[in-house]
């Protein structure tokens, strides 16, 4: 198993008055990815950034931009996240009318798209679009607030996506969401996640570059033990 592991630590647990140099620190700290979450107290009860900020932010790095979207409705904050900078896209189904022409309109601007689950979605929500997705964000918390406690079923799915996708022999990573940490990572590599997005257990830590190391190098353990 020659999976490499991606970590996009989440900037809602940055310090918003200084997001370009928080981003310039995980960049030098070794993540792959700026996880960058977008909420519109409707979708979910709390109110984040826009595209405005996304704009802001892109000239201070050159990691990829990965928009988490929890808002509803959808497809007008895709055209302006493509304009404001995003590389990647990611929505969650039950709050687009038209999924598959929400991640054809990701698609057409020349971005990675994805669908985000939320703890309590099923995998059949992939049916139809999962062929068409870059990435598979699957929520280990309830989206609206970072910090919450990792919730084990994400596991299973995790795991049972995971088969699905290598049975069908398709290129789409598996991103988690939600409460991951150097302590539940390799159990996450090894139930085959690609991107691991971590918030508090980053921003929290006094060594921040650590935590990341701590993070991959334990999710890196886990890979190739998925029968364990
Ligand atoms: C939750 C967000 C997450 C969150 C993760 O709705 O989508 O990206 O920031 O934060 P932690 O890692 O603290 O759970
Ligand atoms: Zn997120």
């Amino acid at each position: 198993m020659t999976r490499a592991i991606r970590i996009a630590p989440s900037l809602l647990s940055a310090d918003f008055a200084f997001l370009g140099r928080d981003a310039q620190a995980m960049a030098e700290g070794g993540a792959d990815i700026l996880h960058f979450d977008v909420m519109d107290n409707h979708y979910v009860p709390n109110l984040t950034v826009g595209p405005l900020v996304c704009a802001a932010l892109r000239p201070h790095t050159t990691l990829p931009i990965d928009v988490h979207l929890m808002t509803r409705p959808v497809d007008p904050l895709i055209e302006s996240f493509a304009e404001a900078g995003a590389d990647m896209i990611t929505f969650h189904p039950e709050a687009s009318d038209h999924v598959h022409r929400s991640v054809q309109m990701i698609r057409k601007r020349g971005l990675k798209a994805g669908v985000a689950l939320n703890p309590a979605s099923p995998l059949s929500l992939l049916d139809h679009i999962l062929e068409d997705l870059d990435m598979v964000l699957i929520m280990s918390v309830n989206p609206g607030f970072g910090g919450q406690s990792f919730i084990p079923s994400a596991l299973p799915k995790i795991a049972a996506l995971r088969k699905r996708i290598d049975d069908a022999g398709l290129p789409v990573a598996i991103e988690v969401d939600g409460g991951v940490n150097p302590a539940n990572a390799r159990a996450l590599g090894a139930a085959g996640a690609d991107i691991l997005v971590a918030g508090s257990a980053i921003f929290g830590a006094s060594d921040r570059a650590k935590a990341i190391a701590s993070i991959r190098g334990a999710a890196e353990s886990g890979l190739g033990q998925e029968a364990a």
